[in-house]
């Protein structure tokens, strides 16, 4: 394959993962869960720049399949935050033409938070503008483990042929089977990892790693991460010419 001219557009589907939120809270002497209402509080910004910038997909790392490690009441607390900001938020999400989506195990999630996921998904499930998915207990691995059981399940029931098994197959049974692969990657915070999120569709992602802390993340700054996005030169494993 010839090798890809720096992006003329911008980046279609951006992924960003939203870190910083404790150090910021710590920093400021308060308990951590103040940095995650602050962090939250930031999304909307973010979610309505999207059409200004030329972004179509815009996923977020909410909750990892790691973050149950956290105590307790931090775990109990960033829960109760995304069940008040699916209630807080749901009208002027609709009302923006924004189509939201959630990816991750659902299954150790509440049922409260579960039923107002399934309510927002189907609310907005007309929306032609953003599309917002949302990732909560998301794990990179475990969304291919996942996705290898359904896929197993499928060849046990003769459904499918394991000798027609390609790279366009697994996809198929991934969370994200109905969105682009993520164009670029953003993680604030300083962290030079991508702690198992998009594992398998950030294959060929650009990355922008940034010190900013999520809770100072700004609109200007997401469209200079996308603006600088435009001067790459994605080659897939091309040459350069
Ligand atoms: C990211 O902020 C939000 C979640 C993981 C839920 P952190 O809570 O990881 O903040 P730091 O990395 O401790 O500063
Ligand atoms: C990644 O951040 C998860 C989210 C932003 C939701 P973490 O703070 O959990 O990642 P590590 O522990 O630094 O790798
Ligand atoms: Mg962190």
């Amino acid at each position: 394959m010839a090798a890809d001219k720096p992006n003329a557009r911008g980046p279609r589907h951006v992924a960003v993962i939203m870190d910083g939120n404790g150090r910021w809270a710590q920093a400021r002497g308060r308990p951590r869960l103040f940095g995650h209402h602050a962090g939250a509080r930031r999304v909307r910004e973010i979610v309505e720049a999207c059409p200004d910038f030329g972004v179509e997909y815009l996923t977020i790392f909410g909750f990892s399949t790691e973050n149950w490690k956290r105590t307790q009441i931090e775990v109990a607390g960033l829960m109760s935050l995304f069940r008040r900001y699916i209630q807080k938020e749901a009208r002027a999400l609709k009302a923006e033409n924004v189509r939201v989506r959630f990816i991750g195990d659902r299954v150790k999630l509440d049922a409260k938070l579960r039923g107002l996921m399934d309510e927002l998904e189907e609310m907005t499930e007309g929306c032609t503008g953003t599309n917002l998915t949302i990732a909560l207990n998301y794990g990179g691995r475990d969304e291919v483990a996942r996705a290898t059981k359904r896929l197993a399940c499928d060849v046990a029931n003769g459904k499918l042929d394991p000798e027609s098994i390609d790279e366009e197959t697994l996809p198929r049974y991934l969370d994200t089977c109905v969105l682009p692969d993520p164009d670029l990657v953003i993680r604030t915070s300083g962290e030079a990892r991508i702690s198992n999120f998009l594992l398998w569709q950030s294959a060929y992602a650009e990355y922008e790693f940034i010190d900013t802390l999520w809770p100072d993340f700004t609109r200007d700054i997401f469209g200079e991460l996308v603006g600088n996005y435009g001067g790459r030169d994605r080659r897939y494993g091309g040459a350069k010419t």
